[in-house]
Order: structure tokens, then sequence, then C-alpha cells
């Protein structure tokens, strides 16, 4: 099993269980950020923002406290939001409206959280260190994201 398999199992394995428990979602996203937070090094900020309507709001996450309501289309996150697609930022002080949760992150990926096609949310990640984000992390991140939504209900 390569690293990446043994990663992604580790969540799967994680994450399942619990079906029909009343806060489900919250407890696997919850877990999840735990999880990607405790196994990816050089990692701030891990967790995720739920879509309702026109904005992002504030999920389970680890790290400094973060914003918690982001319209779609602003940001790193409401950019991959509406744009459904993962977006890696090597340097956010180049990303124009990019959103400083954290005046020490240097770095970031979204991936966008999908359900049937439908948008559900974003899982975002932060770093300190610029470039932390590669493409090989962006296809890990995407496999994760369907592992996480693949449980959430
Ligand atoms: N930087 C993000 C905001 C969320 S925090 O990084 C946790 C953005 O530009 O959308």
């Amino acid at each position: 099993m390569t690293d990446r398999d043994s990663f992604i199992a580790g969540l799967s394995s994680l994450l399942s269980g619990g079906e029909g428990d009343p806060f489900r979602m919250m407890t696997v996203l919850a877990n999840a950020s735990a999880y990607l937070f405790e196994r990816l090094p050089d990692v701030s900020w891990a967790g995720f923002y739920l879509r309702r309507g026109g904005y992002l709001y504030l999920g389970p996450f680890q790290g400094k406290v973060a914003c918690t309501k982001i319209a779609l289309g602003k940001g790193v996150c409401g950019t991959a939001a509406i744009q459904e697609r993962t977006i890696v930022v090597p340097d956010v002080h180049q990303f124009p409206g990019h959103i400083a949760c954290d005046s020490a992150s240097r770095s970031e990926i979204v991936v966008p959280l999908l359900v049937d096609g439908t948008l559900i949310g974003v899982l975002d990640l932060d770093s300190t260190s610029l470039g932390r984000f590669t493409g090989e992390d962006a296809s890990l991140l995407e496999k994760a994201a369907q592992v996480v939504t693949a449980h959430l209900s």
C-alpha cells in the first residue's frame, strides 16, 4: 500500500460507522479536520466551510479562530466554491481578494465538496510556508473530500 492509499484508507476507516447518529455530519467533519491537521505536515489550519444560499459558513476545523461567513465568489474559498474546482494558492499575497483569517498564512488550498453534483461546501487548508501545496496534494485532498462527502449521510 502506498502512503497515499494508507492515508485515504485511514480517513475512510475513521469516518466509518455512526450511520443514523443525530449529529453525524458534524461528527464526520470534526474528525476529518482533525485527521488532516494531524497527519499532514506544515499545515496551520484545516477545516470546512458549508454552503447555504449565497454564502459559506464556518464549519468544523482545527487551527486558529477563523472568519465565520464568506460570500460565494469571494476569497479563495468563495472562488473555489463558485468555480467548483480546486484552487492551489502558492502565495496568498498574490491572490486578489484573499481573505486573511490568520496574518501568518502564506499558502492555501481549497477543494470543493460536491454531493450528487451539488456544491455543499469546501475543504480549506492553510500553511505558514510559501508554496506548501502541490498538485499531488490537490489530488490527495480531492480524494479525501470524496471520502468525507461519502460519509455525510
Ligand atoms: N483564506 C480564506 C479564508 C478562510 S481561512 O483561510 C480559514 C479565503 O481567502 O477564502
